[in-house]
């Protein structure tokens, strides 16, 4: 189903081309020897030989010509009008997956060919937008090794998957750190600036209030959003490849139930942000839930702790310098309640709650980053998963279809074959299972016709959707 990549795509063209030239060869002359033979039309057959051979000229450069033009269409910067977002002065909704693991396989030569793989695959199911991390704290292949010392291998690293992801039209949502442990996050923060010698607290959420720490911080942005890509020469602030820049995945700041710790950091790395990349969108990376600040959508969070982790979707929302929201649906972690039925009522309400706060309250669009449903539920079957995952889709085209703030889901996650080591209880190879794969690209499909087709899509839509 996959091929190793483009140039393997225009090497079989060119292989079918040769196989199907030498019968076309052998046919004409063949033909040409009848006529002589039988004392038939000598002219005849050489023409429809001639025709044939031009017209499948025509078919194979058409192909090829396609390929290249999917390699070269120039992108636009994803901007925003009010609650939707905008590519090429028209809305833009789309069909997206999480694959965080990106830049660690591009690191190693072995394993590099992964990230090419899962990008082609994700362009031939009509996707358009990529979730990933821009950020390894600390760890194997860490881009940022300790604060300010960078392994170049690594950012080299980085700038593949942003050259990859260019050459198969997928735009980029780069992750910047992580709340959780995972690839360092703030706990690794955190040891450094105790390690050397300038850290107030071992509390990991001094990541927010500690002065040193949000120095580090800001160095490590700045060096991402003013890196040359060593491969097509732009910087990564000015390179429209990337979609948005996202703050911090999943913040929780338990020590601070107020809200004010983590609202002071959000406001204060986002006007960071844009001071010195005014191309880019920005979100915080929130998982929805409503804090104290927004007592009339209590009710709305999966349970009541939901409103004690020290963050609030309106309020942190608000803030100016953020240019959309963000949300995660993850029924499985956050309530008690395994009844499958009741989970996908949650998640309805979850999303249209959110989505009316984008069209009435912070008029801003608003992305659905992570959703997944856990393999580790009693009951769980894959087809249990395509129902969870098409009342979601099923929402989003609502979305599109009547131009509300709802903008996009990004299923978490996608992987390819042979990649255990980085799958979770939520992970899927997409064309393992027929009706799974199709479940996505008929959204694809479907959002096209209400918006019509990217540039960097039309190829991988006409195959696809018949278009
Ligand atoms: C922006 O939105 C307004 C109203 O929502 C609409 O009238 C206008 O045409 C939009 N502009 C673009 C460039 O889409
Ligand atoms: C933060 O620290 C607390 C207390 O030490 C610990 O329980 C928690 O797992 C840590 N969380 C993260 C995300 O590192
Ligand atoms: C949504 O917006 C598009 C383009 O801006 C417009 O053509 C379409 O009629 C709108 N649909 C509705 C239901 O308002």
């Amino acid at each position: 189903m996959v091929a190793d990549g483009e140039e393997t795509l225009i090497l079989d063209l060119l292989l079918k081309n040769s196989i199907l030239s030498f019968f076309l060869v052998l046919g004409v002359s063949v033909l040409m020897v009848k006529s002589k033979t039988f004392g038939g039309n000598g002219v005849l057959y050489p023409i429809i030989g001639f025709v044939l051979c031009v017209a499948f000229i025509y078919l194979s450069f058409g192909d090829l010509w396609m390929n290249i033009h999917v390699d070269t269409a120039k992108l636009s910067f994803v901007e925003r009008n009010g609650t939707q977002f905008i590519v090429d002065g028209r809305p833009f909704y789309f069909n997206g997956w999480n694959s965080y693991w990106m830049m660690d396989h591009a690191a190693d030569e072995f394993r590099r060919g992964k990230v090419r793989e899962m990008l082609q695959t994700g362009a031939r199911m009509g996707l358009t937008v990529c979730r990933t991390w821009a950020f390894n704290d600390g760890e194997y292949n860490a881009l940022q090794i300790t604060p300010g010392r960078f392994d170049e291998r690594v950012f080299r690293a980085l700038d593949y998957v942003i050259a990859e992801s260019r050459r198969y039209g997928i735009r980029l949502m780069l992750c910047l750190v992580n709340n959780l442990q995972a690839y360092g996050g703030k706990t690794q923060y955190v040891k450094w600036a105790w390690e050397e010698g300038v850290g107030l607290s071992s509390s990991n959420d001094s990541f927010f209030y500690d002065p040193s720490i949000r120095r580090y911080f800001k160095h490590y942005v700045k060096t991402v959003l003013t890196r040359r890509n060593t491969l097509t020469g732009v910087e990564y602030r000015d390179d429209p490849t990337i979609f948005g820049w996202e703050l911090i995945n999943e913040p929780r700041c338990m020590t601070d139930k107020s809200g004010d710790t983590l609202q002071d950091w959000i406001e204060e790395m986002s006007t960071f942000i844009k001071e010195i990349d005014r191309n880019h969108l920005l979100t915080v990376g929130l998982e929805g839930f409503y804090g104290p600040k927004s007592p009339k959508r209590l009710t709305v969070n999966p349970e009541i702790w939901a409103s004690d982790v020290g963050t609030d979707f309106i309020r942190n929302s608000k803030i100016s310098t953020v240019d959309f929201a963000s949300v995660h649906i993850y029924p499985d972690h956050w309530t008690h309640n395994p009844d499958f039925e009741y989970k996908l009522k949650f998640v309805a309400k979850w999303m249209i709650s959110h989505i009316e706060d984008g069209d009435k309250e912070l008029k801003k669009p608003v992305m659905f980053t992570e959703f997944g449903l856990s393999t580790e539920n009693a009951d769980f079957s894959p087809a249990q998963r395509e129902r969870f995952y098409k009342v979601i889709l099923d929402i989003m085209y609502k979305s599109a279809v009547k131009n509300k703030s709802g903008a996009g889901s990004l299923v978490w996650q996608f992987l390819v074959e042979g990649m255990e080591e980085s799958n979770d209880d939520f992970g899927i190879i997409p064309w393992k299972r027929q009706s799974t794969y199709r479940l996505f690209t008929e959204q694809s499909c479907k959002l096209a016709r209400v918006q019509g087709a990217l540039s960097t899509q039309i190829n991988y839509l006409r195959k696809l959707c018949s278009l």
